[in-house]
């Protein structure tokens, strides 16, 4: 018989999932994004200019930040905010790599959207929780800059959900909460496409190695997480209001 999760959820079950738009009126767009008590909220900006670097390229640019608010956690993240902790890079630079991934760049032109992932609150799967809402914020984002003539024809090409899985005493679990994901023996976050395709997996045995068909089987019991919470984010696009209300009654 498997163990009971704390929660109640069967093995290959989500957290409950909740989405609120534009909690934030001067962002381009911005969701607050829940998966049980993981809550993060993702905003989307836009800077008409490349990075220096990429400039006469004729192409656009992702850039991703993240962060533990400072009462996200049981104990308060004073140091982690101070200094970009190797964790915060990691995180970061994972969530720039999955959203570049759904965009093509060049149909962005020159310019930089930037996104913010600001955790309220961690119980684990923080950077699975900040890619999945990110990219409902940034597909928004997109809309609205072709609703406001600023782009021709959307540079979206590809639909990215992120979850975990992991081996929690012995047996495969979907989306760990923090008591599960402590204790882990396996830990996989997974960022896949509409399409299925695998855009990155991140995996650490917890000084258990595990055999190759055991992988198998965790990518099998994400992919219909991944599914799951895609459809989730298609069904909060059919909602997507046009524009932040604040902006808009500060406007009129
Ligand atoms: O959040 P995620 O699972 O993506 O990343 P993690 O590094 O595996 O962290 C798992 C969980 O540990 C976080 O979601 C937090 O609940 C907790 N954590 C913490 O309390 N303080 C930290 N500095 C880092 C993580």
């Amino acid at each position: 018989m498997p163990t009971p999760r704390n929660d109640g959820r069967r093995a290959d079950e989500l957290r409950p999932v909740g989405l609120e738009w534009d909690p934030m009126g001067f962002a381009l767009s911005s969701v607050f994004f829940s998966a049980g008590r993981t809550r993060v909220l993702c905003s989307v900006c836009l800077d008409p200019e490349v990075p220096r670097w990429r400039r006469g390229s004729g192409s656009g640019w992702l850039s991703a930040e993240y962060r533990l608010l400072p009462a996200s956690t049981p104990s308060r993240q004073g140091r982690e905010l101070m200094k970009l902790s190797g964790r915060t890079q990691e995180i970061q630079r994972l969530i720039g790599r999955s959203l570049r991934a759904s965009l093509d760049l060049e149909a962005l032109g020159e310019r930089t959207l930037l996104v913010d992932c600001d955790v309220l609150q961690a119980d684990a799967g923080t950077r699975t929780a900040s890619i999945t809402g990110a990219w409902v914020a940034l597909a928004a984002a997109l809309e609205r800059l072709q609703q406001q003539g600023v782009l021709a024809a959307s540079p979206l090409r590809q639909q990215v959900s992120a979850v975990s899985v992991g081996l929690v005493d012995g047996q495969a679990l979907l989306d760990l909460d923090y008591s599960e994901d402590s204790r882990a023996e396996v830990d996989l976050n997974v960022v896949m496409d509409e399409q299925g395709r695998l855009l990155e997996i991140q995996g650490t045995a917890e000084g258990a190695p595990f055999p190759r068909a055991r992988l198998d089987a965790l990518l099998d019991l994400a992919e219909p997480g991944l599914r799951a919470l895609q459809e989730a984010q298609r069904q909060a696009l059919a909602v997507a209001p046009a524009g932040p209300s604040v902006v808009a009654a500060t406007r009129t």
